[in-house]
């Protein structure tokens, strides 16, 4: 993986935006992005948990404000973006991170899921995404530089398609298109869209079993998030190396 870049300490006035950042691989990557020096807005669905990570981040020195956000509720995004564009006047990094995998709705086969589950899954996990891209982008476009992190996963690989989680893993391939179709729209004006598998991670999500620990899984993600200028766009890494779709 990029380490070298991970040693060196950012622009203090660049801006994170992390979705879902009040626990899991969201929350890591809100410390190890504000460790490097980025001024880090952790989101969360309900602003309280948010804003006890953000506190407990600042007594440790780290520059972490909470704000909420709900990414699958337009009026929350919009505010989002105002709110954090007014303050800091822009908006460098954003890491589309929040999302679910329905259990046990969608611990099923494909034939037999519920089509509700997939189009809730769909709404957090691929339109969220995408949504956010339209508002940020041209706040980057006027800064003149952006980093996009979609965090996918594996289970969304076309290339490796296997059975089981089938919403999940739709809104995961899904939010390789959204990831291409954004990174060519912006190609030439310094903003790297990309996407990142974590691996299995040891979260909520991935449970105790899961073969990483969140350090591991955010430092891919962070390693994406701080690319430098002519960096690859459009493209899916695992701990820094690119991986089939
Ligand atoms: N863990 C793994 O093994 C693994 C593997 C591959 C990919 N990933 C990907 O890594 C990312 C993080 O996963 P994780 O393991 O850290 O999951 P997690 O522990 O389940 O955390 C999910 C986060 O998403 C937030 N979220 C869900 N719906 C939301 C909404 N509508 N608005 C705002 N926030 C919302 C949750 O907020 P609440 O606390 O409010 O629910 C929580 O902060 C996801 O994109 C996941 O697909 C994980």
């Amino acid at each position: 993986m990029g380490s070298s870049q991970q040693t060196v300490r950012a622009d203090e006035r660049l801006v994170a935006i992390v979705t879902g950042g009040n626990r899991g691989l969201g929350l890591e990557t809100c410390r190890q992005l504000a460790v490097l020096g980025y001024q880090v807005v952790l989101t969360s669905r309900s602003l309280k948990p948010g804003e006890a990570a953000a506190a407990a981040f600042r007594e440790s020195g780290l520059r972490v404000v909470a704000h909420q956000l709900d990414v699958t509720d337009p009026l929350s995004v919009e505010r989002l973006i105002a709110d954090v564009d007014g303050t800091y006047d822009r908006i460098d990094v954003l890491v589309n991170n929040a999302a679910v995998a329905l259990r046990p709705a969608d611990d099923r086969g494909t034939l037999q899921v519920d089509i509700e589950t997939v189009r809730q899954t769909l709404e957090v996990n691929t339109l969220a995404p995408l949504r956010l891209c339209q508002a940020v982008v041209p706040v980057m476009r006027r800064v003149g530089y952006g980093r996009v992190v979609n965090v996918s996963s594996g289970m969304g690989q076309l290339d490796d398609m296997e059975s089981g989680w089938p919403a999940y893993r739709i809104s995961k391939t899904a939010l390789s298109a959204v990831t291409r179709l954004v990174a060519r729209e912006v190609s030439g004006a310094n903003i790297l869209v990309n996407a990142v598998c974590p691996g299995w991670v040891r979260t909520d999500m991935g449970g105790s079993s899961a073969t990483r620990s969140v350090e591991e899984g955010a430092a891919g993600i962070v390693w994406a998030a701080t690319l430098p200028d002519r960096g690859p766009s459009g493209s899916f890494f695992r701990d820094g190396r690119p991986i089939a779709w």
